[in-house]
C-alpha cells in the first residue's frame, strides 16, 4: 500500500479528484495527509469528508521560506511517503526542498509546458492566441513548473472561450489527468529515461496524451 502526502493552497478540487478516483478504482495507495499551507484553504474540509487527516504549515508563521520548508518537509516526513501531489500549492519550492522529493513529487499546471510557466496561464495562453491549449502533470524539477512530463490534456481554444470559461474547461480536463497519472505512479509504472517519462506496459486505450479537442 502506497502513501501519499497532498500539499494544497485553496480548493483543492484536484486533491478532490484524486481522492475520489482512488476510492472508487480501489488503488493500493491511501492518502496518508492534507497538508495546507494556510488555514482558509477550503479543501481542508473536503479532505476530512474523504477520511484523510489533515494538517496546517501557515506559512506566515515564519520569517524564512527555507524556515517554513524544513516545517513542511518535517510535517510530510511523519508520514514517510512514497509521494508528495502537489495539487494547488501555490508556493515557490526552494532547491533543497525539491531535491528532498526528487522523482517522488508531482505537480499539475495549467498549461501545456513548457508553454506558459507560472501564474496567469489561461489569460496569457488567449493573448498569445494559440489554439491549443491544456494542463500538465509533471515530476518537481528545480525550475518553476519544469520537470518531466508525465501526461498532458490539450482541447481546442474556442472563439468564444474568455479566461473564466477556458479556466473551467481546463480543470475539468485537470480532474481526469491528475487521478489518472497519479495512479500511474502508485502502481509503479512510470520509468524516468534520462529526463523523458516512461509509461511502462500500457494498457489498451491508455495515452499520456488526453484530448479534449
Ligand atoms: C489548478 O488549476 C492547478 O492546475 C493549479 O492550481 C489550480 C488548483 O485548483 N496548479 P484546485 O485547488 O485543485 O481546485
Amino acid at each position: 500500500m502506497k502513501s501519499i502526502v497532498v500539499l494544497i493552497s485553496g480548493r483543492g478540487s484536484n486533491m478532490t479528484a484524486i481522492a475520489q478516483a482512488l476510492r472508487d478504482e480501489r488503488w493500493s495507495a491511501r492518502i496518508a495527509c492534507v497538508i495546507a499551507d494556510r488555514p482558509a484553504a477550503a479543501g481542508l474540509d473536503r479532505a476530512s469528508e474523504y477520511g484523510a487527516a489533515t494538517e496546517v504549515v501557515d506559512f506566515r508563521a515564519f520569517d524564512t521560506r527555507a524556515a517554513f520548508e524544513d516545517a513542511l518537509a518535517s510535517a510530510i516526513d511523519r508520514h514517510a511517503p512514497d509521494l508528495v501531489v502537489l495539487a494547488g500549492f501555490m508556493r515557490i519550492l526552494g532547491d533543497g526542498f525539491v531535491e528532498r522529493y526528487t522523482d517522488r513529487m508531482l505537480n499539475i499546471h495549467p498549461s501545456l509546458l513548457p508553454a506558459f510557466p507560472g501564474l496567469h496561464t489561461h489569460r496569457r495562453a488567449l493573448e498569445a492566441g494559440v489554439a491549443v491549449h491544456g494542463a500538465t502533470v509533471h515530476l518537481v524539477g528545480r525550475e518553476l513548473d519544469m520537470g518531466p512530463i508525465v501526461a498532458q490534456a490539450a482541447l481546442a481554444v474556442r472563439p468564444d472561450d474568455d479566461e473564466e470559461r477556458l479556466a473551467s474547461r481546463v480543470l475539468a480536463l485537470e480532474h481526469r489527468l491528475y487521478p489518472m497519472a497519479v495512479r500511474w505512479f502508485v502502481e509503479g509504472r512510470l520509468l524516468l529515461e534520462g529526463e523523458r517519462v516512461v509509461l511502462r506496459e500500457p494498457r489498451p486505450g491508455e495515452t499520456r496524451c488526453l484530448w479534449a479537442g
